[in-house]
């Protein structure tokens, strides 16, 4: 489902991110290459054209921006449209900030895509380039250039952008249950069941398998915070300004910047640049870790043995006896036993430090698929313990071990994994 046609990959962007050293992964650049990004960007960036691409994996012919832009089915917004869709950026219209900066909930009429009243037309998040950030116009345009043509009921729905001046902003659909992240890790917001974290794995697997196996595109910032969700918990896949065209005909991988984020990069890709497909199965198998323990990829306030997620918990992965001791204590034991043990074998798999060994996305989302079965999706039967526990009062910090989780400060220098 959905379609690839005329997509064309991302521009190879530098920039001086900074590597938070708290609690979340920040998306940044992994080696220490500092940035040379402004917002006044010449409009002669160009992007390889997808549609070039061929077979015998000729190289792809570079698009220009006013290709770009004049090409993508998209709204050309004025800045003071979406000063009016959002009241002028007002903090109450903030629905969430990242590296690019934030992103505000704005009104537009159906029809005109003109701004309207709050409560009026439909409901469009925008996001507004900070012009300090670390992600920039590269980024934007490739963002555009992917989501302008690629069309897919996993990957969100890009309705149009804004580029006036140094102003560079981008209008989606909004996701009402936001992003995973916040279902995942957010201590006040309600745990997801098992069958619910199955299901955002099979939306994200099929949103990645599209864009692997269908399209050749690696997306490169497979992440919690990139899987938005709709109320019913469907997943789109967002942020598309790290995506990269895959290799072609005999190659094997494209050598970039490495670009991502940390705790979900692939091993080899951060070795050597070489970037392919496989590193896109390497970090959708630290997302199922991060479904599986309720915990971060990388977390800077456990205890050192804990802190990176692939590390603590791959000894326990393949083994049944050890397993429970890892799965997300929010979950209180109601997962199916065998389901969590082909979850778990699944993303052991997925993060191998053999690229070539991990199963590429259309098999990782057939064993998904295989968890809705009643052999490995029934849940064990409650004790009436649990159904009280979990049907009175909200859990109180104080019975969870976890310390509080710290927002990422901004600013901090970059680590690169590099010496
Ligand atoms: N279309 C959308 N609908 C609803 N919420 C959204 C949408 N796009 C983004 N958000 C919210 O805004 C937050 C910030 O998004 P953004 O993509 O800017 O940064 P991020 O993914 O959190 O981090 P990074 O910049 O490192 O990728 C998201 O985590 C999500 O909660
Ligand atoms: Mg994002």
């Amino acid at each position: 489902m959905g379609n690839c046609l005329g997509s064309s990959s991302g521009v190879e962007t530098s920039r001086n991110a900074s590597y938070a050293s708290g609690t979340s992964t920040s998306k940044t650049s992994l080696s220490s290459f500092p940035s040379t990004l402004t917002c006044s960007t010449p409009s002669n960036l160009s992007a390889p054209h997808y549609k070039e691409h061929t077979a015998s994996g000729a190289l792809p012919t570079p698009r220009t921006e006013r290709e770009i832009l004049s090409s993508a089915n998209l709204k050309d917004f004025t800045f003071s449209d979406l000063k009016s869709a959002t009241r002028n950026f007002r903090a109450d219209s903030l629905i969430g900030e990242g590296g690019f900066g934030c992103v505000y909930k704005g009104w537009i009429d159906e029809q005109s895509l003109a701004p309207s009243r709050p409560g009026s037309g439909v409901v469009v998040a925008i996001k507004k380039l900070k012009p300090e950030g670390f992600q920039g116009h590269k980024e934007w345009l490739t963002e555009v250039n992917y989501l302008g043509q690629l069309h897919h009921p996993n990957l969100v729905k890009l309705i149009g952008y804004c580029s006036e001046g140094d102003n560079r902003l981008l209008v989606y659909e909004l996701m009402p249950k936001g992003s995973l992240e916040s279902h995942l890790f957010r201590r006040s917001v309600e745990t997801l069941p098992w069958a619910t974290r199955i299901k955002v794995a099979i939306g994200a697997a099929r949103g990645l398998s599209f864009l692997n196996d269908e399209c050749q595109i690696i997306y490169r910032d497979l992440k919690a915070s990139n899987i938005l969700l709709d109320t019913d918990f469907n997943v789109k896949l967002s942020d598309f300004g790290l995506a990269k065209d895959g290799p072609t005909g005999d190659r094997t991988h494209v050598s970039t910047q490495v670009m991502g984020t940390y705790g979900y990069a692939a091993p080899e890709y951060i070795a050597t640049g070489r970037l392919n497909a496989k590193a896109d199965v390497y970090s959708f198998g630290v997302l199922l870790l991060e479904l599986l323990t309720g915990r971060r990829a990388l977390d800077k306030i456990r205890v050192a043995a804990e802190q990176n997620l692939v590390d603590w918990t791959r000894p326990s992965l393949g083994d049944k006896r050890k397993l429970h001791r890892i799965i997300d204590p929010r979950l209180e034991g109601r997962y199916p036993k065998n389901g969590a043990h082909e979850f778990a074998s699944l993303a052991l798999q997925c993060i191998r430090n053999d690229a070539k060994l991990r199963p590429n996305m259309s098999e990782v989302l057939a064993a998904l698929e295989k968890l809705q079965d009643p052999k490995y999706a029934a849940l064990p039967p409650q004790s009436n313990q649990k159904k009280k526990s979990s049907n009175t009062m909200p859990r109180s910090p104080m019975r969870n071990p976890r310390p509080p989780l710290r927002p990422t400060p901004s600013g901090s220098s970059l680590k690169s994994y590099h010496a």
